[in-house]
């Protein structure tokens, strides 16, 4: 039973307990993908809709079933960012890439997806993803895989298959789309009914189907690697002739098709048995976007990881960030002109980057000692009038319970010393 103070389904709070460890895959990302020349980008979590239904493609599950759409106030359809990519595409080409010029950018953020809510499986959840945008080879998808893995190696995931693909180009798509519709059709009656529709719309669609009915007949589907033409054959060698120089293991999965509409050649989904049912850690390839109002389609590879599937991978391995620190110091005020005085005296003790607390109600010295030893603190300072007009602090160890007095003047370089010897 949901009580009103929960929030609305698949969508969860994030608590300071949890914080360490999003904190720890948000930050390593940062690091590794900056020594691949990325940079952070931060684009909005509200867009027009068809930014959205035109890159991703109107017969996907995505602009079909699961986007957050609604009118604004001035009768516009704006989205909730279902994924990154698109919004990040129309970012750059809002600021312009100047024809053969590259971008590196990655992003980190929730999503909204009105999907059916399990384990893994959430209707806003946080992706961190990563667009390289602008130029076409084999090589920049072949390195951009490479900084998958050496991201989930960095945060010690380690059980993790690599399913590779292409799906040529769009030239390809034409002769793959016959050859896929013709298998289908003979096919179609044992199957569920958004396939019937599919083979109509979107046959690519089809491969996609998760649909335990339908899981057969794609399996025993043509092989897309099959029908590409030399030019895309040879593009996919090269990745994965890349890869085998690089080190990297990766399984090809010839019906490997995605479930957005943008991908040409490469296409990669890292999975892992740490994150359950959900086992998708990362999806990504190469895409042609052609964003409305845009004159030229824009070329990139990128990938976008699942926070929450990553934390689960790292949870069940006992991995586990620690907890952030407690303060280093609470101050005890002994009547109204100490609590005056110890107000003064934490700010300087901040600005020296202590972390400081202390009772702002005027309590009794009993209960702001039982405060500070519930808040976990290294040590206790405590002043009254007498110490106030000795000009001294009396810095108690809230462990070992010993206690020292301090003058005022030398109390930061001490406590520096006292918290270092800890
Ligand atoms: P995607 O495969 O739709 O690709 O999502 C990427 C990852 O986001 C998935 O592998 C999964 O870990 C996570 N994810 C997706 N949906 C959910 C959900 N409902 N709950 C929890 N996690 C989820 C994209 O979004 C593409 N934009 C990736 C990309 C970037 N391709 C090129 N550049």
């Amino acid at each position: 039973m949901s009580t009103k103070t929960e929030p609305i389904p698949g969508i969860s709070d994030i608590y300071p307990a949890d914080i360490p460890e999003w904190r720890f895959v948000e930050n390593a990302a940062r690091q590794t993908f900056s020594r691949y020349g990325y940079h952070e980008i931060r684009p909005p979590i509200l867009e027009r809709t068809d930014v959205f239904s035109r890159s991703i493609g109107d017969d996907t599950d995505i602009v079909q079933k699961e986007m957050y759409t609604f009118k604004d106030r001035g009768g516009r359809s704006l989205t909730l960012r279902p994924e990154g990519t698109a919004g990040v595409l129309r970012a750059l080409a809002n600021e312009g890439i100047p024809e053969g010029d590259e971008r590196r950018v990655f992003y980190i953020g929730p999503m909204f997806r009105g999907e059916r809510p399990a384990a893994g499986r959430k209707r806003q959840f946080h992706q961190i993803g990563v667009e390289c945008v602008g130029k076409t080879a084999p090589a920049i998808d072949a390195e951009c895989i490479a900084m998958g893995m050496d991201y989930l190696n960095t945060i010690g995931i380690e059980s993790t298959t690599l399913l590779l693909n292409s799906r040529g180009t769009l030239k390809d798509r034409r002769q793959i789309s016959t050859v896929l519709t013709h298998y289908f059709q003979d096919h179609i009656d044992s199957m569920c009914a958004d396939c019937q529709r599919r083979l109509i719309t979107n046959v690519w669609r089809i491969l996609d189907c998760k649909n335990d009915q339908c899981r057969p007949v794609v399996d025993d589907s043509p092989a897309i690697t099959d029908q590409l033409d030399s030019d895309s054959r040879g593009y996919f060698d090269s990745v994965c002739t890349i890869l085998d120089n690089l080190g990297i293991q990766y399984k090809l999965d010839p019906r490997l098709v995605r479930g957005l509409d943008y991908y040409v050649h490469t296409v990669f989904e890292i999975t892992s048995t740490g994150a359950g049912a959900q086992n998708a850690i990362v999806g990504g390839g190469r895409y042609n976007v052609q964003l409305p109002g845009q004159k030229r389609s824009i070329d990139g590879v990128g990938f976008a990881l699942g926070v929450e599937r990553l934390l689960m991978c790292r949870s069940g391995a006992g991995q586990r960030s620690e907890p952030d620190a407690a303060a280093d110091i609470y101050i005890v005020s002994h009547g109204q002109r100490a609590m005056n005085e110890n107000l003064i005296l934490a700010a300087e003790l901040r600005k020296n980057d202590f972390s400081v607390l202390m009772d702002l109600e005027g309590r009794g010295m009993k209960a702001q000692m039982r405060n500070a030893n519930k808040c976990n603190v290294t040590f206790a300072l405590i002043r009254g009038d007498d110490e106030l007009d000795k000009g001294l602090v009396v810095c108690k160890h809230m462990t070992d319970a010993n206690q020292i007095e301090i003058p005022v003047a030398e109390l930061a370089g001490k406590l520096k010393q006292l918290l270092a010897d800890e």
